[in-house]
């Protein structure tokens, strides 16, 4: 498993491989919380400028700009306004998160104290994943070591601001990473997501001002503050500032966690090059899903020999898009038909049942597809999942309705041998 920095200065995967990196001493000795006591100098405004500047996009799946999304809070307010970090990372072939949170709490805890005194708020909560529950022992005696330093708590290092952070667990449901099911599932309530608007900006945690904000896109805040926005966004490129996580799993010989400038060229050479080339020397590239299982899978045609820059607008251009980096990468040996199944039998299960075309949508693919990899495939399958994609693609109540159509009606178009296989396949298996 390699953790390593590619064409940039390793930042959010600075202290990785530094022992007790982790600790409160460390950490400090790193330059940690060197930006907090920088950011309580400054005005507020001038905070969320910076992060402006930085151009830094939601590392959660959906690139929101991160400057922008703060400036929405009122902060003027009487309410109290909430900093909730996602760290539920339940997107499959996404495993980043995890270790910023095992190997570098503080930086976290850091960004979150920026963000909270730049947003006015007094009151932080990380909301972990259920299986994530070995990691919240980390995250609470990293707080607790910041709480004996003044770090965290009562007029924090002097300066009159008070904050506490607290962590909070989930059960292991993928839509309570949905933002507004995440709200809900922290306030006791099952995990289903909220109509929006109101924006959690103006109405989420206990109907307050909330910012939700994923782990990477706050380990980042305290990096921004250190080197100054614009510095920040000149790592990356005009739209896609800094650095960015990618987990890369699959037919690679060097799966890990991969830090790699905004902007990275290219594609073809990361997995061929960087990630150590497929696994067998043998078998060539067939498909790859750059950004989590929410997004376009692509085909080789799409990668090989085409310069893909690894940015919001590179991946956008060439077909998919960075969703929350989960790059999975397949081999010929791979049936595109199954992997699809197989994903869609995770929707299918993690569909919260609350609306009619996601609910009902995910089940009849799920048992179309199922019924085809039984070798009873018919030829028209292909049109009636496209057909039952449309009716769930921009009808769901929230974002996993998208998130299940688009694997489907992309693996259906960019792999039409693989689904013919077997839809051309008659009940006999001939
Ligand atoms: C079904 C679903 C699951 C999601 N899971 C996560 C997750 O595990 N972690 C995360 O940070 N964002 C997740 N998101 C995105 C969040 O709703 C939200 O956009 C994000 O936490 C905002 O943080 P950011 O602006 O820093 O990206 C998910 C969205 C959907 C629709
Ligand atoms: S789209 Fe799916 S997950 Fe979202 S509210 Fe509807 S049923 Fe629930």
């Amino acid at each position: 498993m390699e953790i390593k920095a590619i064409g940039c200065e390793p930042l959010q995967l600075k202290r990785m491989h530094v022992k007790d990196g982790h600790t409160l001493k460390v950490y400090e000795k790193t330059g940690g919380y060197k930006s907090l006591k920088k950011a309580l100098e400054m005005t507020q405004d001038d905070i969320i400028n910076e992060v402006k500047a930085s151009a830094l996009r939601g590392r959660g799946g959906a690139g929101f700009p991160t400057g922008m999304k703060w400036s929405f809070v009122p902060r003027q307010s009487p309410k109290p306004k909430y900093v909730v970090c996602n760290a539920d990372e339940s997107e499959p072939g996404t495993f980043k998160d995890r270790y910023l949170l095992e190997r570098d709490p503080h930086a976290l805890i850091e960004g979150m104290l920026i963000a909270a005194f730049a947003l006015g708020s007094e009151c932080c909560y990380i909301y972990f994943r259920g299986e994530y529950n070995y990691l919240i022992d980390i995250m609470d005696k990293a707080i607790e070591e910041a709480r004996k330093a003044n770090l965290v708590g009562k007029n924090i290092l002097g300066s009159g601001f008070n904050c506490e952070v607290f962590t909070q667990t989930g059960a292991g449901a993928y839509i309570c990473g949905e933002e507004t099911a995440l709200l809900s599932s922290l306030e006791g309530y099952r995990g289903h997501p909220r109509m929006k608007p109101p924006f959690p900006a103006i109405e989420g945690l206990y109907a307050c001002p909330t910012v939700v904000n994923n782990v990477e896109t706050l380990t980042a805040v305290p990096q921004i503050i250190e080197m100054g926005g614009e510095n920040w966004r000149n790592l990356g490129t005009e739209k896609s500032g800094g650095t960015k996580l990618w987990s890369v799993s699959g037919h690679v010989k060097k799966p890990g966690v991969y830090e790699l400038p905004m902007g990275y060229s290219n594609l073809e050479k990361f997995i061929l090059e960087d990630c150590g080339g497929m696994l067998h020397d043998d078998k060539k590239l067939k498909a790859c899903i750059p950004g989590g299982s929410s997004v376009y899978i692509m085909n080789a045609e799409q990668i090989i020999g085409k310069n893909v820059l690894m940015d919001y607008e590179g991946l956008v251009a060439a077909g998919s898009s960075v969703g929350s980096g989960g790059f999975i990468v397949m081999d010929e040996t791979v049936d595109v038909m199954e992997s699809t199944k197989n994903l869609i039998e995770f929707y299918k299960h993690e569909s919260c049942g609350w609306c009619t075309p996601c609910r009902e949508g995910t089940d009849w693919l799920n048992k179309i597809l199922k019924r085809i990899s039984e070798g009873n495939g018919r030829p028209e399958d292909a049109q009636l999942m496209l057909d039952i994609c449309d009716n769930i693609e921009g009808k769901s109540f929230c974002p996993l309705g998208d998130a299940a159509a688009w694997p489907v009606q992309s693996a259906i178009k960019r792999f039409p041998e693989d689904f013919k296989n077997w839809l051309f396949r008659n009940t006999n298996g001939n």
